[in-house]
């Protein structure tokens, strides 16, 4: 092993993925980020699939450009849409995507009701629909297409009566008979984890993909051999499509640290 002080690039549809960074922090604070938010284009769980896989491509290039040793798709919905080719057009390094946590959730529970939420377009794709098909004979599974949720973490608000009351209409359906587990299948959604858990009732439990994603960089970043050996805290470099959001992804981060 050598020194590798390369950056990680890091990115998402906005600030969403800041989720993902805090459990990359968590489990290798002496690796160097680079996170990029495209919140100019956010949302994207609401356009076409083909634009998605766009944007991501470009965001991933510039990533690239910058440097970046490896790449962190912290976006269900642009994993998506463009894991695969992504992976094809770079061979030669590690692009880690991250999938919502169904299997956590259904081993949690011998037959137990998971409710999955994400985007509209996670939830179409077929990569959920192939993860789908793993476990939907060990559980009973529902998907929920949250839109709205994505603005308010954009807005930076994770709390707060408006949110609640937002959230508890979403979820009307859901709230008779609450799931065992419910999946936050993009990770904008770990941000209102909190609020979620107070509507559903504390007899369920949540889970997200964001420290599973985490090990698996740290997977491919030991047998690529390309890990920073060095025992100093690493750098954050935070970038954004509009320059406004800095400060929000900013804030987040340090909730999510203050954890
Ligand atoms: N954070 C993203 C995800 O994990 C998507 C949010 C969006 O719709 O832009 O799916």
């Amino acid at each position: 092993m050598y020194p590798d002080n390369r950056p990680i690039g890091v990115f998402d549809s906005g600030v969403g993925g800041i989720s993902v960074l805090a459990e990359l922090l968590r489990l290798m604070p002496n690796e160097n980020y680079i996170y990029y938010g495209d919140s100019h284009n956010a949302p994207y769980g609401v356009r076409p699939c083909d634009e998605v896989k766009e944007l991501t491509i470009a965001t991933a290039n510039k990533l690239l450009s910058m440097g970046c040793k490896c790449l962190v798709i912290a976006c269900n919905t642009a994993t998506s849409a463009a894991v695969r080719p992504l992976r094809a057009a770079h061979p030669d390094i590690p692009v880690i995507g991250i999938e919502p946590a169904l299997k956590p959730a259904v081993l949690n529970k011998g037959n137990g009701y998971v409710l999955v939420l994400a985007t509209a377009v996670t939830l179409a794709e077929d990569k959920f629909k192939r993860l789908m098909a793993q476990y939907d004979h060990q559980a009973r599974i529902h998907t929920l297409a949250c839109p709205g949720i994505v603005e308010f973490v954009e807005k930076g608000i994770t709390e707060g009566p408006e949110l609640t009351s937002y959230l508890t209409d979403l979820f009307k359906d859901y709230l008779d008979t609450p799931p065992d587990c419910v999946v936050l299948g993009c990770t904008h959604y770990p941000f209102v984890g909190e609020c979620i858990k107070t509507i559903f009732g504390s007899n369920t439990q949540i889970f997200d993909g964001g420290e599973g994603t985490a090990r698996e960089t740290r997977h491919q970043l030991t047998i690529n051999d390309i890990c920073n050996d060095s025992t100093a805290q690493g750098s954050v470099q935070i970038f954004n499509s509009d320059a406004d959001y800095i400060r929000i992804a900013e804030k987040l981060l340090k909730i999510r640290q203050g954890r």
